[in-house]
């Protein structure tokens, strides 16, 4: 399989519609910057690299990834230094990622030089649109089957593509979650550890059914003991009990998520006890009522650091009156933040000037 690189193309608008942003008042994921990078594969090869203002895109009813689902997407965030550079945060690390999601689908690698030269050039066209203030340029990625075929088999063609759209907050408010009893995310051997979009839409019901009893998501558990948890579906989770950071681990059927690891290595940094292993829902209910479950939050690029207020198992709502003074989740937020920000040393060598 080639993996050489395709001469990149660049297309501008000739009209940026920055100037109709309200910066403050963007829905996270709804307004998308002026650019999009589109490579193509085709004949065993990566083809074409382009980029091209931000819009539409032709397909027709028959296109493989709309009916077997071979789609499979990254999460990633560019921040602005103090004096203005543009900085990307672990893109290596999605890269991977989004490979290892596409073998599990039995689509073909993407070549790293298509994916960050791809990605270099869009941030750096685009890097006005990366909010100064509290904000990011959160990154999308994704690739998918582009054969118009009916018939089972992995695609002989795919798109990749970056979008980008500047955002704030994915949870305004601390997240209220409820235990899923009736629906599971993953099982052995499936897609959980793969960022594949029929996951999302396999959690879209469970977390229909949520909202309406007023909760924000849910808590998977895993597919075999109904007793293990093992993420929300939109981040993974931790918990603080007795001072220890425990966090389910990766068994193969959650996302290894890159703000998970990084949270973890940070913790480890500032020397605080953590431990990675199964966690039971029955663990977490017993910690609340002896009182030493001290916090529990959500990790992801969308959610990054998401205070838990509230998780609700078998009708009763563990409540965390505590939330506002999270000591371990607000410092290795804060932390996180100051490192993809340029505000302090980043001895991990996660940030990149872009
Ligand atoms: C991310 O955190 O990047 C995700 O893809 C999660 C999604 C629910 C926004």
């Amino acid at each position: 399989m080639s993996t050489l690189t395709p001469h990149l193309s660049v297309e501008k608008v000739t009209h940026s519609r920055l100037n109709e942003l309200n910066g403050d008042q963007v829905a996270f994921g709804k307004v998308f910057s002026d650019h999009m990078f589109v490579a193509s594969y085709e004949n065993g090869s990566w083809q074409e690299a382009k980029i091209v203002p931000y819009g539409r895109i032709e397909m027709a009813p028959s296109l493989s990834a709309l009916h077997y689902g071979q789609a499979v997407f990254e999460g990633m965030k560019a921040y602005r230094s103090q004096a203005g550079e543009p900085l990307l945060f672990r893109q290596d690390a999605n890269f991977e990622r989004i490979n290892l999601s596409a073998q599990r689908l039995c689509m073909p690698p993407i070549s790293k030089e298509v994916f960050m030269s791809g990605l270099m050039e869009l941030i750096r066209l685009d890097a006005n649109w990366i909010p100064s203030g509290e904000g990011s340029l959160y990154i999308r990625p994704i690739y998918f089957a582009a054969d118009e075929l009916i018939g089972l088999k992995p695609s002989d063609s795919y798109k990749f593509f970056i979008i980008t759209c500047p955002v704030g907050a994915y949870y305004s408010q601390p997240v209220k979650l409820i235990v899923s009893d009736q629906y599971v995310r993953a099982c052995e051997g499936g897609t959980g550890a793969a960022k594949v979009a029929g996951n999302y839409a396999a959690s879209l019901l469970a977390d229909q059914e949520a909202k309406a009893k007023g909760y924000d998501n849910v808590i998977w558990l895993d597919a075999i003991h109904h007793k293990y948890i093992e993420e929300c579906g939109t981040m993974n989770l931790a918990f603080v009990i007795d001072n220890v950071v425990v966090t389910p681990k990766l068994t193969g059927t959650i996302l290894n998520g890159i703000t998970r690891n990084s949270v973890l290595t940070l913790f480890r940094d500032m020397g605080v006890t953590v431990e990675e292993r199964l966690v039971s829902i029955d663990e977490i209910a017993e910690a609340y009522d002896r009182g030493i479950l001290m916090e529990a939050f959500g990790m992801g690029t969308a959610a990054t650091i998401a205070p838990i207020s509230t998780i609700n198992y078998q009708g009763r709502d563990l409540t965390l009156p505590t939330v506002a003074e999270f000591k371990y989740s607000h410092a290795v937020g804060q932390k996180l933040e100051d490192i993809k920000t340029a505000k302090c040393e980043d001895s991990h060598g996660w940030v990149v000037r872009v």
